[in-house]
Order: C-alpha cells, then structure tokens, then sequence
C-alpha cells in the first residue's frame, strides 16, 4: 500500500506529491508545523494542538487556512488512510508560491500538507535504563515558541547531540535552561519539579503540559521559573519530553551522572502516571 499525503485539499500517493520550488517553505523557511501523536486512532490533544497551530500561524502573520473542524476532520482522515493504531500526524502550512521576495507576497493561497508515519515511542530499554544527554548554548533566534519549519538550528544541535551518541541536546540560554533540540526539560532537586515558564525562548510543549497536571496530581511540588545551568547540573533527576519521547529520564549529563545514574523515583511515578492517562483517554475515546 503506497502512502497517502494530503497536499492543497487532495489525498494522494506520497510519490505524486509535488511542491514548486518557489514554494516560500523550500526557500525561506517560511512556514510552521505540528506533529500530532495519535493512539489507538485517536488524535492526543488534537484541541491543544490546534490551538498550538494558530499561535504560530499568529506569530507569523499567516492565516490559518482551515477551520478548527475541517483539521480535524482532514486529520481523521489521513488517519484512517492508515494501518497502524498508532500514528504520528506531521502537518505544515507555509506561506504558498510566490516569486522569491523577503517581503510577504499578496493574494498567495497558503501551502497544506499532511503525512503520517508510525508512530515510534521509545524503546523498553529507553525507559528502563534513561538517556544520554549533552549540553550547548542555545544559539537559536528569540521566537522559539513559534513552531516554526525553519529549523536549522535544531537540526545542527540534534546532529552535535547524535555525533556524541547523545539522545538530545539540553540547551542553555545566558546561563539558564531553555529546552533541548526538540523537547522540553525538567529537573527534580530536593523533591520540586523545576521547568522554564513558557515564554519566547521555549516551544510550548503539549507533553509538557501533560508532565505538569500530572505531577500536580500525583502531588509533586511544581516551580515554572527560571532553572539556572547550575541547578540542571546539579539535578537529582533530568527529564526529556516530547510527543514521541513521551517522557524519558536523563542518566548522563555531558557524560557525568545525574543523580543516581538511574531512572529516578519521582520519573517512575511520572512514567507510570502517563501510560495509565494516554489509557484513560483512548478508552473515554473508544
Ligand atoms: C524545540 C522543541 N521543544 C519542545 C518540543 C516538545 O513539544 P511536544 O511535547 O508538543 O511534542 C518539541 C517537539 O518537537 C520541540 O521541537
């Protein structure tokens, strides 16, 4: 079975989907997506994202050009175009084809695109045993909320973190925690969970607001505020998130133990609370 795309209001085979290379997303960047995780055919969040979506498409002065409802009827779709149960939804929109001009062009119908692949969650031995983990500075732009295609600086920190055989790069900004290449980060220290507040320097994670109703309701102590390098250094447990890493435990920091060197306690509560809610919800779904 060949795999189907959505490409400008059509589902079509992967092979026949073209993009004209004046496409501002191939020439610019210009652009922004999401990727949906989807269990047991159902869309995670799907409200949370699209309300994700919208705020990028804000930030960039793009309109949206789909309605909520026709998202996501158009992802259920592509979904059920599809074997597995479990899926990752990607979808971008870029500013459409136009001749090649910094400033916006006028009248352009925006680029839709949507894929699904299989849906990777981590390993057994991921989860167990935690994940390496190497450091940076956070040399990205100041817009890092925005979900945007344009991910250059991403890709070149996630290959530093992959060269080291690293899972991911946790970044520093002025001396403090941003993110990492593509998830968010949390630090245990003395029984508190720490993260950065949402703001301009950090993408706001759907599994990061997952982590935090969920150490709120297993009665973790929260801290949104900013974490000083010093701190995550210092951590008694480091904690990676995203929508296919779920979330893991960071072991090793730039090669040194965190904590431990194991899993720590308050990530296995953490670990445990998220299956049994990604549960709770394809059965409410179901
Ligand atoms: C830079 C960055 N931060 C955080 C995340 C985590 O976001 P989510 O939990 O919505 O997948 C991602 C996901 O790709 C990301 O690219």
């Amino acid at each position: 079975m060949s795999e189907i795309v959505y490409l400008n209001g059509e589902f079509m085979p992967l092979e026949k989907a073209r993009i004209p290379v004046l496409d501002r997303g191939f020439i610019f960047g210009d652009g922004v997506y999401e990727v949906i995780p989807v269990y047991s055919r159902h869309p995670f969040r799907l409200p949370e994202h699209l309300v994700r979506l919208q705020g990028s498409l804000d930030a960039i002065r793009l309109a949206n050009p789909l309605t909520d409802a026709e998202w996501t009827r158009l992802i259920h779709d592509l979904v059920a175009r599809h074997p597995g149960d479990d899926q990752s939804i990607y979808l971008q929109v870029t500013r459409g084809v136009a001749k090649r001009d910094h400033a916006f062009p006028r009248d352009v119908k925006q680029t839709v695109f949507m894929m699904s692949s299989p849906l990777v969650t981590p390993v057994q031995d991921l989860i167990d045993n935690g994940v390496r983990c190497i450091t940076a500075v956070d040399y990205r732009w100041l817009k890092c909320n925005v979900k945007s295609v344009s991910l250059l600086g991403n890709c070149l920190l996630r290959q530093s973190a992959a060269d080291a055989g690293a899972i991911e790069v946790v970044l520093f900004r002025d001396g403090y925690l941003t993110e990492a290449s593509a998830s968010n980060v949390f630090v245990i220290k003395g029984g508190k969970l720490l993260s950065p507040p949402k703001n301009h320097l950090i993408l706001p994670g759907i599994t990061y607001d997952v982590v935090l109703e969920l150490a709120a309701a297993c009665g973790i102590p929260v801290e949104l505020r900013a974490v000083s390098e010093q701190e995550v250094r210092n951590a008694d447990e480091i904690w990676v998130t995203s929508s296919t890493k779920e979330v893991l435990a960071v072991v090793t920091l730039d090669e040194k133990a965190v904590g431990s060197g194991k899993p720590g306690s308050l990530f296995k509560v953490i670990h445990s609370a998220f299956q049994e809610f990604k549960r709770k919800v394809m059965r409410a779904a179901a």
